[in-house]
């Protein structure tokens, strides 16, 4: 079998916000598969939004670097990472960053306007992107068909939270990035999201990582990367 493709490689990784007296991340090196299921743990304030935003280049490493599908980010200008991201990225945010005067179909479709990358490799697997986001929504566990023309501000969190998983899939981007967003959610809730999405991410291959203070989520994943192993007071 081919050894697997790797997906993420950090190397001497430093964060320090500005104004701080103190390094917040410290990752000496740190390699990530294409495919994995990567679960980051760690405390509210330890770093992992912090962590997210510099694999996705909003934010840009104090020092080090990192590859992303082996292309480095560290020293990319702001425009072409803009792109990068919209090709290669499907984010779910902690807080969803549904737009509230679009429809449901609206909201998922939006990656596909910003991004031919994505459009393309959607229209390739199936030529009418519209049934595929109601295939999507179907397999996360939403009644489409009632669903796709409503109204963000009509639904429950639990149905926005995963609106916000179609919008990160749609395309099959090679990685998709969720920071946090089960925690409205119950235990029930939260595992059987955590399912859909585990099913979804396989299909198209894609590594997901996948950010949490619950701990209890842990063993759904294949590997778990405490925050505490990343900061700064663990390295020095
Ligand atoms: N824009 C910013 N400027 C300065 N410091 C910041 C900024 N954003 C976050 N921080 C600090 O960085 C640290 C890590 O914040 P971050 O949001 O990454 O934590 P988190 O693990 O995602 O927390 P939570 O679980 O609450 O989402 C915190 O101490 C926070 O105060
Ligand atoms: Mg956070």
């Amino acid at each position: 079998m081919d050894k697997p493709k790797q997906c993420i490689q950090i190397s001497q990784l430093v964060f320090r916000w500005p104004g701080s007296h103190n390094d917040l991340l410290s990752i000496p090196k740190l390699t990530i598969e294409q495919g994995a299921k990567i679960f980051i743990h760690g405390a509210s304030g330890s770093g992992k939004s912090t962590l997210l935003n510099l694999l996705t280049g909003v934010l840009t490493p104090t020092q080090g670097s990192i590859s992303i599908l082996d292309q480095s980010i560290s020293h990319t200008k702001k425009a072409q990472l803009d792109s990068f991201r919209a090709n290669h990225f499907g984010i779910i945010f902690q807080q969803f960053n549904l737009i509230p005067y679009l429809t449901v179909m609206e909201n998922i479709m939006l990656p596909l306007s910003f991004s031919k990358h994505r459009l393309s490799k959607a229209q390739e697997y199936k030529s009418d992107i519209h049934h595929q986001a109601m295939e999507i929504l179907e397999s996360l566990g939403l009644d489409e068909h009632n669903i796709s023309n409503r109204n963000i501000t009509e639904l429950s969190t639990g149905q926005q939270q995963r609106i916000a998983a179609a919008r990160a899939l749609i395309g099959a981007p090679e990685i998709i990035i969720a920071d946090e967003p089960t925690s409205a959610l119950d235990a029930d809730a939260k595992h059987g999201f955590i399912d859909l999405l585990f099913n979804e991410v396989k299909k198209t291959n894609s590594t997901l990582i996948f950010a949490s203070h619950d701990h209890t989520l842990a063993t759904m994943f294949d590997r778990t990367l405490p925050m505490d192993n990343l900061t700064s007071a663990h390295s020095s």
